[in-house]
């Protein structure tokens, strides 16, 4: 659950035009020239949003939505005290989404929503901003980048290190052939997570709609472990760290790998190592992923994962590295990179300043504003839906305990009924089940 560092010093810094000349989304706006926006889900990650898109003049905040009212209020709160806005608050996203003067949502509910949401959002016609993982299953990444098409919207996920400079910079010194050919990449979590505790079915905070929180999602009681920020660690809600932390650096070192398609081969080794709490997922995770043909040659991505670590592994809690024939680069998002060459002579030290959540944002409201489209966003859905899959695959192998086959155009297993009914998820009968061709 980091969330990245978002100060005005750093928004700044990080919006390099800024220093020369004051641009667009920074000049205050006419109200009809604003893009009229809805927050859904503003826990954590959401207030961090609000927070951060405070600091633009191109915003009318119209709505702000949470399935629980405590959180709503206190966000809209935030809201006018920055910019002197006052959004209507709700519970249900329905009642923004019939607002036709809401142009773009951003989304960060917990993962299970995230299709249902971004799926009721694109059908009425709002270009969405989703937290990643971009979805809870690979069949609802298909069904978001359908449902954008056929509605002419875009979708944003939430890796903002794709809008990061220096996460850019790395990633053009490995297409340079710095480290040569890269064959095999790696993405790691090594820190210590909180004991979530073994807690009994409870009655749900009176300012929380548990109904709606679980929304599509079959019924299960409330448990204190879900609500807030702790669902998660459950099958039901979330994909564990590895669709948590770890899809930020897997996405990361995907990108750096350069293979736009899925794995055709997974196997993973997994178990709770360490703690004896409530949490499903596991808190140790190996996953190793084969990209069968690029450029007819085999590359491999490997995740590894300990979340009950009181340190750090190669000096980041969150890492990458790339190995390539010609030398290797290892890092993180959150202190930079070090470029190696042949016996570990260092070539070049690529340092880093954080990560550029207002970027991310500028990037998708650029496309809002028709200053873009799909293939200008830096973490569209397409991308998003393969850098996610990888922990749905890894999940997957994990849960199945045994080798996989896929085939990554039919995005189905060979052969292997128990893989395949992880492919998707059920559903209660409700009005935000995500449908094919809604
Ligand atoms: N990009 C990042 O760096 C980053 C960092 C942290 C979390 N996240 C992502 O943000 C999302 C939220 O995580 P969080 O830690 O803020 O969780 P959280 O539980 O603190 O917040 C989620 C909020 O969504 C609300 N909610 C649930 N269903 C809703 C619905 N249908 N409509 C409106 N509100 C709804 C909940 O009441 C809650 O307040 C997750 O997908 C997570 O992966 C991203």
């Amino acid at each position: 659950m980091t969330t990245p560092p978002t100060t005005r010093r750093h928004f700044l810094k990080t919006v390099p035009a800024l220093a020369a000349s004051t641009p667009a989304f920074l000049r205050s706006e006419e109200k009809g020239d604003r893009i009229g926006l809805a927050v859904i889900g503003v826990g954590g990650m959401g207030s961090n949003h609000v927070r951060t898109l405070c600091q633009r003049k191109d915003i009318e905040f119209l709505w702000i939505i949470d399935t629980d009212s405590d959180r709503a209020a206190a966000a809209a709160k935030t809201v006018e005290e920055a910019t002197g806005q006052k959004p209507k608050t709700g519970q249900d996203l329905r009642k923004a989404l019939d607002d036709e003067r809401v142009k773009a949502c951003f989304m960060a509910t917990p993962d299970h929503w995230h299709a249902p949401g971004a799926i009721l959002a694109a059908q009425a016609g709002k270009h969405v901003y989703v937290e990643k993982p971009c979805s809870h299953n690979i069949r609802e990444g298909r069904l978001m980048i359908e449902a954008a098409a056929r509605h002419g919207v875009v979708i944003q996920v939430g890796t903002q290190s794709r809008s990061t400079a220096h996460v850019r910079s790395v990633i053009d010194r490995i297409k340079s052939g710095v480290i040569g050919e890269v064959l095999v990449a790696k993405a790691w979590n090594s820190q210590k997570r909180a004991d979530q505790g073994v807690k009994p079915a409870s009655t749900p905070p009176a300012a929380l709609d548990y109904d709606l929180w679980l929304g599509p999602v079959p019924e299960v009681p409330f448990k204190a472990t879900y609500h807030p920020a702790h669902w998660r660690w459950f099958f039901h809600f979330g994909a564990g760290d590895f669709g948590n932390d770890g899809v930020h650096d897997t996405d990361i070192a995907r990108w750096g790998l350069g293979v736009e398609t899925h794995p055709d081969r997974i196997q993973a080794m997994g178990d709770k190592l360490f703690f004896r709490d409530d949490q499903e997922w596991p808190d140790t995770l190996y996953c190793g992923f084969e990209y069968g043909g690029v450029e007819g040659k085999k590359r491999q991505l490997i995740y590894e994962q300990r979340i009950w670590s009181p340190y750090m592994q190669e000096g980041h809690e969150n890492g990458c590295a790339w190995y390539g024939t010609g030398g290797m680069i290892v890092g993180g998002k959150a202190k930079g990179w070090q470029v190696y060459g042949p016996k570990n002579e260092l070539i070049e030290t690529i340092a880093s300043d954080g990560v550029d959540l207002a970027g991310h944002h500028d990037n998708f409201l650029r496309a809002v504003r028709g200053e873009g489209d799909a293939s200008t966003l830096n973490a569209g859905i397409v991308t998003n839906h393969l850098s996610s899959a990888l922990c749905h695959l890894g999940n997957i192998a994990w849960r199945t305990g045994r080798t996989l086959h896929f085939d990554p155009a039919g995005e189905t297993f060979v052969d292997d009924e128990a893989a395949s009914a992880f492919l998707q998820r059920d559903y209660r009968e409700h009005w935000a089940a995500p449908k094919a061709g809604a």
